[in-house]
Formats: structure tokens, C-alpha cells, sequence
């Protein structure tokens, strides 16, 4: 008979799976393939759907985000998501529709405003960083990147010559108490440390960035709270990245830090992230829809069956079942196994694995856990 763990009450949750494009398709698959894992396992009721968006959307529909797929992440629990682009519209700055739309426009429908984004070091992978082992040991960071404002929403202009350009930066005040709030809170619950990263020395919005946080700062005094410009959190990061704990940034730098921080962890393959705010929660892996590479089994799935461990952990409140997932990547990674973009000199050639195996030999030792 089969074992199942019910520790905490079963859950019904209405998932909603978007693979988006490239090795999104091939790793949520993965993510996905966790979830009913652990429904399985833990007696939880998990109904998926399904949904495209991004330049699989565009082509289909001609919309990056069409009003079916906007419905279903409205009506769903929780929406575990892929990656987004194709190299077709990098290389065409005039290309009106963009897959990356659809990914902004879900995300301020949503009101996901915060972007959580940790810096998960699993020991077995010092060596895979381009950085030194002895810098990286011990780095516990994580991220909250503020995801709907900023200048990646600000008014877009294009002179009728086509020689001028400007993207307007903004923000609100609420915009950044909303997320600082949440940064604060995460801080409390951790090593009490939060670093909040802007560009006060020259940019209008980063001076009331900075004001804002230095005001939610007060009502959390138990908090060590220090402010730091952009260009110098940049080197402190690969300089020391065990000085930072929480770090509070805007939508532009964050999306920066966080490429810069997933070195830390080995590769982009490695990170996940929840997106979070007014309504359902959005779980994703930062890397992106890597067309080289996409159909051909190499992808890493671990940021996706780690995303999903965020979802459990953020959107469910099951912190077992998630720490499940995540020991059990690391098992996996203990025991020797990789994916072709952390693999190493020292990895046994026949402990590279593609995408599907990687898979499997997780899901594996999830089951194994719960049946020891
Ligand atoms: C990310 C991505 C997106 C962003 C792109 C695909 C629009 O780089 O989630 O970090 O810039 O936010
Ligand atoms: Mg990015």
C-alpha cells in the first residue's frame, strides 16, 4: 500500500500551468510533474489547467496575453510559469508585439508587486560558480525585487524621426512602502538584515525610494537597515555575498542583481521566484526561454521543481511539502547528479543528465523520502 502523509489537512488547489516559450515548455513539465508528486504523497487535491502565453500566444492568438489565459490566472490558487521570449524579437527592435508584453501585463493584472527571488546555494555546487568556493560558502540572500512599477512601465516614447527616445521611471510612494513592508517583515524572520539598493545620488524616484525606507525602517528597529547605491551593491555582491540577507531593490536593479546573484548559486538553471501581491501568486524560474537550447533534453528543470517548492511554500503555507522538494534536489545533487549547466570538470560523465532524466531522479527521491 501506498504510504501517504497527511500531516497538515488536504488541499484543494486550482493550479494553473503556463509553460510560455522555449525550455519553458520542457521544464514546467518537471514542476508540474512535482506537484502531482506531492498531491500523490500528502493527500492534496491539486486540478491543473492550462495556458499559453508569450511568443507561443503571439502565435497562436496574435496576443501575447490572451483573455483566456489573463481569466484562468485570475480564477486559479496559484500559476506556475515557464519562460518568455524568442530570439526573433530580440533582433527586431521595431517589432510592436513582443512576447515580454505578456508577461508585464500579467504581472500588473495580477498586482504582483513583489518579486521574491533567493539566493539558494546548495553546497554541491560551489564549484560550479565562476566565482571562489571560499566567497561564496554560507551566502543565504534573498530578494525582493518591487515588479510592477519603474521604469518598465512608465510612459514609452519614440520621436517622429525615430532619434529620440525616452522611457519615463517612476514611482509612488505606496508602490514602495507596499513591498518594503513585506522586505521588513522577511528580514524579522531571518538574520534581521536588509539592504535596500537605489540610485539617490542622481535619480529623483531612488531619493524617494530611499526616504520611503528609511520611514518603514522605524517601525522595524529590531531590523538592521542599511542603504546602498546600485553601482556598489553590484561589486559587494560577488565581493562578499555573504554580507547581504534581505535585499530591497526596484524593478530595473532588480532584474539586474538577480542575473549578477544567480552566479552565486551556480547557474540560472538553479533560481526560482515567487511573484506576489494583491492576488494570485505567479511561480517562476528568473532564467529565460533559451531557444539554443530548447527540444533538445539539456535544459536544467531544478528552477522549475524549485519554483514549485515556493508555490507549496509561499502560496499554500505547506512548508513540509516544500522542504521536501527542496531536500530533495539537494539529495539529488549530492549524489552527484547534473544537468549539463552545472556540471563540472570533476562530474562523472555519466551523472550529466538531460532534462527528463534530472526530472525523474528528483521525483524519485521525493518518493523515497516519504516512504523511508
Ligand atoms: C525577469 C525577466 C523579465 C524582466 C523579462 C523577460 C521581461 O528578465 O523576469 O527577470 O525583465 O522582468
Ligand atoms: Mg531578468
Amino acid at each position: 500500500m501506498r504510504h501517504t502523509k497527511q500531516t497538515d489537512l488536504p488541499m484543494n488547489k486550482n493550479i494553473l500551468i503556463i509553460p510560455g516559450d522555449g525550455i519553458g515548455q520542457e521544464v514546467t513539465k518537471w514542476g508540474t510533474a512535482i506537484l502531482e508528486k506531492i498531491a500523490e504523497l500528502h493527500g492534496h487535491n491539486f486540478v491543473f489547467d492550462e495556458a499559453i502565453m508569450g511568443h507561443t500566444a503571439i502565435e497562436a492568438t496574435g496576443n501575447p496575453l490572451p483573455d483566456e489565459t489573463l481569466e484562468k490566472a485570475k480564477t486559479s490558487d496559484a500559476i506556475l510559469f515557464g519562460a518568455i521570449g524568442h530570439a526573433k524579437y530580440d533582433n527586431d527592435p521595431s517589432a510592436k508585439v513582443r512576447p515580454e508584453q505578456g508577461l508585464l501585463k500579467i504581472r500588473k493584472e495580477l498586482g504582483l508587486y513583489a518579486n521574491l527571488r533567493p539566493i539558494l546555494l546548495f553546497d554541491e555546487l560551489l564549484d560550479a560558480s565562476s566565482l571562489k568556493p571560499e566567497v561564496l560558502r554560507g551566502t543565504d540572500i534573498l530578494f525582493f525585487r518591487e515588479l510592477t512599477g519603474d521604469v518598465y512601465f512608465g510612459e514609452k516614447n519614440r520621436s517622429a524621426d525615430g532619434n529620440f527616445a525616452s522611457d519615463l521611471m517612476n514611482y509612488n510612494r505606496f508602490e514602495v512602502e507596499r513591498i518594503a513592508v513585506k522586505a521588513f517583515e522577511a528580514a524579522r524572520t531571518r538574520r534581521g538584515k536588509l539592504c535596500s539598493v537605489d540610485k539617490a545620488n542622481v535619480l529623483e524616484t531612488s531619493r524617494l525610494w530611499r526616504e520611503t525606507v528609511q520611514e518603514i525602517a522605524k517601525k522595524y528597529p529590531d531590523v538592521e537597515t542599511e542603504h546602498m547605491f546600485i553601482d556598489n551593491a553590484a561589486m559587494q555582491l560577488v565581493k562578499n555575498p555573504r554580507k547581504f540577507d534581505v535585499v530591497l531593490t526596484a524593478n530595473l536593479f532588480g532584474d539586474i542583481l538577480t542575473d549578477e546573484a544567480s552566479q552565486i548559486a551556480g547557474s540560472m538553471g538553479m533560481l526560482a521566484s515567487a511573484s506576489v501581491g494583491d492576488g494570485t501568486g505567479f511561480y517562476e524560474p528568473i532564467h529565460g526561454s533559451a531557444h539554443d537550447i530548447a527540444g533538445q533534453n539539456k535544459a536544467n528543470p531544478l528552477a522549475s521543481i524549485l519554483s514549485a517548492a515556493l508555490m507549496l511554500d509561499i502560496g499554500f503555507g505547506l512548508k513540509e511539502e516544500a522542504g521536501l522538494v527542496t531536500n530533495a534536489v539537494a539529495e539529488t545533487l549530492k549524489a552527484g547528479f547534473r544537468t549539463m549547466d552545472i556540471a563540472d570538470t570533476s562530474t562523472a560523465k555519466e551523472n550529466i543528465l538531460g532534462t527528463n532524466e534530472m526530472g525523474i531522479k528528483v521525483l524519485e527521491t521525493v518518493t523515497e523520502f516519504v516512504n523511508q
